[in-house]
């Protein structure tokens, strides 16, 4: 089932159930002044994270205690800190709301070198000009869960080897051709069909970044999955491509909420 709901989600997350989800996977405002259509991403830090809390302490009542919620958030240059902030709101204090299990690095933008030499660049990389600053080339997302301890499927969001003969030398493959991917996620940007030169989101992610979450997460086709800052849908096209028993996206703004079903029906399924 697909549900994308127009409305605050700190209106609509309280009428959901309690433990209704497996995982999360949202970004929400990143607070650095983006210029969304509806919401206003300027507030002063203490409030912003305030703000955040709110909405964190309900993702925890509706996640079950072995679910696990994928929060993504970038920087800004003369922003460094914000992610690390949010974070800390979140994982700090008497009455920590979750653990940070594992922090994921989403890189948009790499270049690599052969054993020949060769330069090799790959994904999308956004100029920028400064002459103190290089420029920012990966967000982070966290994983953060209720005790620090759920169990992760690593080689269902995992790469082959490349020295196969790896496979036979390590007892711990059990001869499958699959290692962990760690902790660094090469993940370039969609193209989105019907908009190519007209794009209708400042801060979109990558459906592929959802699929690598969800897939992490280890329930397969048995995953709920909720993203409470839907924007133009990605996590909701991930879950149609992953057929994912239940999906539910919250997102202010009608326009975005517009196009996220534009999205979804042209995966072919129309959304509740
Ligand atoms: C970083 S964007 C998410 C983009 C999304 N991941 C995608 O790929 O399209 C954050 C979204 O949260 C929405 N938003 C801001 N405040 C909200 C609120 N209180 N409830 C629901 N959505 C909100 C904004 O309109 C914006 O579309």
């Amino acid at each position: 089932m697909i549900e994308l709901l127009h409305g605050d989600c700190l209106d609509v997350l309280p009428t959901l159930p309690d433990g209704g989800f497996d995982a999360v996977v949202t970004s929400p405002p990143y607070n650095l002044g983006i210029g969304y259509r509806t919401f206003e991403d300027t507030a002063p830090r203490a409030e912003f994270l305030g703000w955040c809390v709110r909405w964190a302490l309900e993702l925890k009542r509706v996640l079950a205690d072995d679910g696990s919620f994928f929060l993504n958030v970038g920087a800004a240059p003369k922003n460094p800190l914000m992610p690390h902030q949010l974070l800390l709101a979140l994982t700090d204090g008497p009455e920590p709301l979750f653990t940070l299990q594992n922090t994921f690095h989403w890189v948009k933008s790499i270049t690599v070198e052969t054993r020949k030499g060769e330069q090799i660049s790959a994904g999308h990389f956004k100029p920028i000009n400064s002459k103190r600053f290089v420029n920012d080339c990966h967000e982070y997302v966290f994983h953060l869960t209720k005790r620090g301890d759920i169990p992760v499927d690593r080689r269902a969001a995992g790469v082959p080897y490349q020295d196969k003969s790896n496979i036979a030398r390590w007892g711990h493959t059990g001869g499958q051709d699959l290692r962990c991917r760690g902790n660094t996620w090469f993940i370039p940007y969609d193209t989105i069909q019907s908009r190519d030169s007209d794009r209708p989101h400042p801060a979109t992610f990558p459906v592929a970044l959802v699929e690598q979450c969800v897939r992490l997460h280890g329930k397969g086709g048995e995953t709920r999955l909720i993203d409470p800052f839907l924007g133009i849908g990605s996590s909701a096209v991930a879950s149609i491509r992953m057929k994912l028993e239940r999906f539910t996206g919250i997102e202010l703004d009608d326009e975005y909420l517009a196009f996220a079903r534009e999205r979804c029906a042209e995966e072919e399924v129309p959304s509740a």
